[in-house]
């Protein structure tokens, strides 16, 4: 089938997969939220869920806000929305409430996750076909958003070096991805034993290692024992990163948050601070830029070294709209040769790397929802036919495996959960 057979609305596969897509969405609703998929992920997860409210735009507008209500329903009062609500009680994953030991009226974990919420909400509100509903959700959710936001700024990057901080790999979103390594080797490991349920639902060759639960269990308990106190925390975290992924998703959300506040005439003091502050990271993402690679890397703030390793994070700096015209120009000839390096792309990891595992979470496989976000960064950037490509391979994946929640660069395999919802709304929203 030639790509312009695919795009005819017409193409019986569209319309099936569209339908496949629905019913992802329709079979992982928990009852106003979505779980990622059954099983892996029982809980809500804060990026997962604002991803798939893209897709439950395209066909229900009114759950598409309540996913956003009920993720803000669990904000703690300092403004932060955790990386997961434990809405219910499940056994099938692990660690669950009690690990975190966060005392909160909707139980959850301690850390946040890639603020993407900010730009999905001004999306749903663009794209509603029920504009007076869609602007009412937002003006009641704008606040929430904006206390979200502030929390970034003030209490992960209290010293205004304008590069927020984050303080698990689980908060980059991008878990296992080998930019962590080093910071995470740092970090001890926990003494006490425990029961991994991933691998019940998951081959364990497409799953982090047991050293580093170890260590990611370690940071669980140390926000604990510090009693989530965001100053403590700041000043004694054994793992302080500034993951180029949530600053570049940041600060496109910040972005997105200002030109909300003008469509619902909602700026106020508090919306000049955001901008102000989106100054400040401007000014200061030239040192996450590696002249000799020419690229963005993370950077380890506890040895002040930039993590070399190419993840697509550092492709997210399009994204984001921090590359100067002559990075931009590096970015997408990188992109292209990266485009090139294997089958399907594009490779979390690049597979040129010696850290790159193709199927083994975020160490190379291929994640629909940051395809979107690259190429969307590319598209703006006036590199259209690159993007098409990174969507085109997109497509192709669904159409060979299914909504998947990651997939193999080299066979096009799906890896990691199946019937994903944010892989099936990414679907919707972008490729069918
Ligand atoms: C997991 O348990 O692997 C989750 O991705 C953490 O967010």
């Amino acid at each position: 089938m030639t790509n312009s057979d695919w795009t005819a609305s017409t193409s019986p596969q569209q319309q099936n997969l569209r339908a496949l897509a629905e019913k992802t969405l329709i079979n992982n609703d928990l009852g106003g939220y979505t779980v990622p998929t059954h099983g892996l992920y029982p809980f809500q997860w804060n990026w997962d869920s604002a991803i798939t409210a893209l897709g439950w735009m395209q066909f229900d507008e009114q759950r598409a806000w309540q996913e956003l209500e009920i993720l803000f329903s669990g904000q703690w009062p300092d403004g932060m929305v955790p990386h997961i609500l434990f809405h219910k009680d499940s056994d099938s994953y692990f660690p669950g409430p009690v690990v975190w030991g966060a005392d909160k009226p909707i139980k959850s974990t301690s850390i946040s996750q890639p603020p993407v919420v900010g730009s999905v909400m001004k999306i749903m509100l663009e794209q509603a076909k029920d504009p007076h509903f869609a602007r009412e959700k937002a003006t009641t959710l704008f606040n929430k958003l904006v206390d979200y936001h502030l929390w970034w700024y003030q209490q992960r990057d209290p010293e205004e070096t304008g590069l927020v901080v984050t303080y698990h790999p689980w908060e980059s979103g991008m878990d296992n991805s080998p930019a962590w390594d080093d910071a995470l080797q740092a970090v001890p490991c926990v003494t006490w034993s425990y029961e991994r349920r991933d691998t019940k639902h998951v081959d364990s060759a497409q799953r982090p290692h047991k050293s580093e639960y170890d260590r990611f269990l370690y940071l669980v308990d140390f926000f604990k024992q510090h009693q989530f106190d965001s100053k403590r925390i700041f000043a004694q975290c054994p793992y302080k990163m500034n993951d180029i992924g949530i600053i570049a998703i940041l600060h496109r959300a910040s972005k997105d948050l200002l030109i909300m506040s003008e469509m619902l005439q909602m700026q106020d003091e508090r919306t000049e601070y955001i901008a102000k502050r989106m100054e400040v990271t401007q000014q200061a993402i030239s040192a996450l830029w590696c002249e000799k690679d020419h690229y963005f890397y993370s950077r380890n703030v506890l040895t002040n070294q930039l993590v070399a390793v190419k993840t697509s994070a550092g492709l997210l700096s399009l994204y984001a709209g921090f590359a100067s015209a002559t990075q931009k120009t590096s970015l997408n000839k990188t992109s292209i040769e990266w485009l090139q390096a294997s089958q399907f792309s594009l490779a979390s990891t690049h597979p040129s790397a010696s850290c790159y595992e193709p199927q083994r979470y975020w160490r190379g496989p291929i994640w629909l929802h940051i395809n979107w976000m690259i190429a969307l960064g590319l598209e703006e950037s006036g590199y259209q036919d690159t993007a098409k490509s990174i969507q085109n391979d997109s497509r192709e994946l669904i159409k060979l495996a299914g909504f998947y929640e990651y997939f193999n660069p080299e066979t096009g395999a799906g890896c990691g959960g199946k019937d994903f919802s944010w892989t099936a709304a990414i679907a919707m929203h972008w490729l069918l």
